[in-house]
This record gives C-alpha cells, structure tokens and sequence, in this order.
C-alpha cells in the first residue's frame, strides 16, 4: 500500500532527514587512509542517538550496525567490521538511516579515500548525477517509469551499468514502504506518483556489468565481475511541481 503523508508527517520526516545529513557529513569528514569501517560505525550511532533518534538499520532483520559501509566493489550492505581499513585509492559507500518520532530517513552517499583514480572519481559523479537526473523528471503526477528511464538513460549513457537486483522504496513510518523504486525502465510505465509521497531513490551504479552476487555473510552485495560499484541516495518528497530532498 503507498501511503500519502501529512505536511505534519512530512515534517517529522525533514526532521529524521537532518540528522541523517549531518550524520553522513560526520562521515565525510572522518574517511581518511587507517580508519576502520567499525570506527565510522561507531561514531554514526553516538551522533544519532545523540539527537534523540534510533539508526533504523541496527537490528533490521538482524542487521548487526547503524551503516551499511561497502568498500569499491561492494555495491551495498557491506557490514562495518575492525578488520576493514580504509587503503589509499578505495572509494567507499556510506548508506544509512534514521528514525525519529515514528519515522524513516534514509540516504548513502560515496565517498574517496585519500587519492583515487580518475575514472573512480568518474564512477562517484555520474551516480550522484544520475539521481538528479531523476529528480528532475518528479513532480505530482508523473510515473513511476519517467524517474526510472531517466536514471538508466543517465548512466547508460556514461557508459556504466545500473544494478537491477535492488532498487529503491517508498518511505515513512516503515523503512521500506510501496512502492519499489527501480533505476531502470520503460518511460511513460508504472505507477503515478502523487504530491506528498516519499520515496528514497538510490540508484546504484556499476563501472563494469550490472550482475551482483549477494555473499555468505548474509547482507554483503558485491559486483559480480569485481569491477568497482558507487551508491547516492536521498529521502524526498513529491511536491506539486517538483520534489523536495529531505536528506541533503
Ligand atoms: N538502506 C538500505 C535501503 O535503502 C537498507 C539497508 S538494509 C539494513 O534499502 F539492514 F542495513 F538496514
Ligand atoms: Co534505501
């Protein structure tokens, strides 16, 4: 069932959505060569919990953290551990998400580690791009398929791949929500979207071919052909000529 927010609902959401932004800015400012992906985990739910808010990824499904951290050819899920230190020239997503007063927000961004080769610096650009591609297309009204085709054709286009295997998700007071919200399709298909839902768009974007393998670990998706993968995402809402980013 898609669900329609109240501007108070709304509100309560742009609130969740702050927290996350500056909790993935605390994030950005600590990625540096020697740091473990514990270390950056850690410091995401100090600063969560901080504000009187629950990171809604720490026991979902049993997940084990308050990030999901995935290092170059880990697309998503990756689970952040002391073993994992951060090397010169890796690139690594940060995906997480928050939950305040009876709601969800949820955002990643991908980030570089010390001095990372062009065509990385490349792969992170056209992704985050890619969902402002998007983001152009939304407004009340519009399908579901215009926001997809648009991501696709933006990446498709620089010449990477987008995963299919996950897509993105309606939001609110469940992390995952209707509808799915995938990076690829047929414009002019699907669902209408109307003023006032929200949804995160993420797409995730592969340098090599679109096929993952998900691992034993249970949660840790990665690149089937080891190739390096990047990942941007952002709460927004649907407005009646637009969208509005709640995480950024
Ligand atoms: N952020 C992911 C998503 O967008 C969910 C992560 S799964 C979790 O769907 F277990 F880590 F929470
Ligand atoms: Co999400």
């Amino acid at each position: 069932m898609i669900t329609i927010k109240t501007p108070y609902e709304i509100e309560k959401m742009r609130k969740a959505g702050m927290i996350l932004r500056d909790t993935l800015d605390i994030m950005r400012d600590n990625i540096k060569v020697g740091i473990t992906t514990k270390e950056l985990d850690e410091m995401a739910y100090k600063y969560i919990t901080s504000c009187g808010a629950h990171p809604s990824f720490l026991g979902y499904r049993g997940y084990p953290a308050s990030i999901c951290a995935s290092i170059d050819d880990e697309v998503v899920h990756g689970i952040p551990s002391e073993d994992k230190v951060l090397e010169e020239g890796q690139i690594i997503s940060i995906d997480a998400g928050v939950y305040l007063d009876g709601f969800h927000a949820d955002a990643a961004r991908t980030f570089e580690v010390g001095k990372v080769s062009k065509e990385k610096q490349r792969l992170i650009q056209v992704t985050e791009q890619s969902f402002f591609e998007g983001l152009k297309v939304l407004k009340d009204g519009v399908r579901l398929g215009d926001l997809s085709s648009a991501i696709q054709t933006f990446v498709e286009s620089a010449g990477f791949s987008v995963v299919r295997a996950l897509v993105g998700h309606g939001i609110g007071k469940q992390m995952h929500e209707d509808p799915s919200v995938p990076n690829f399709g047929a414009a002019g298909t699907g669902i209408k979207l109307k003023k006032n839902m929200t949804i995160a768009i993420e797409p995730m974007v592969n340098m090599g071919k679109y096929e993952v393998i998900f691992c034993p670990d249970g949660w840790t998706v990665k690149t089937k052909d080891g190739l390096p993968s990047a990942h941007y995402e952002n709460t927004v809402v649907i407005t009646s000529d637009g969208a509005e980013i709640l995480t950024l």
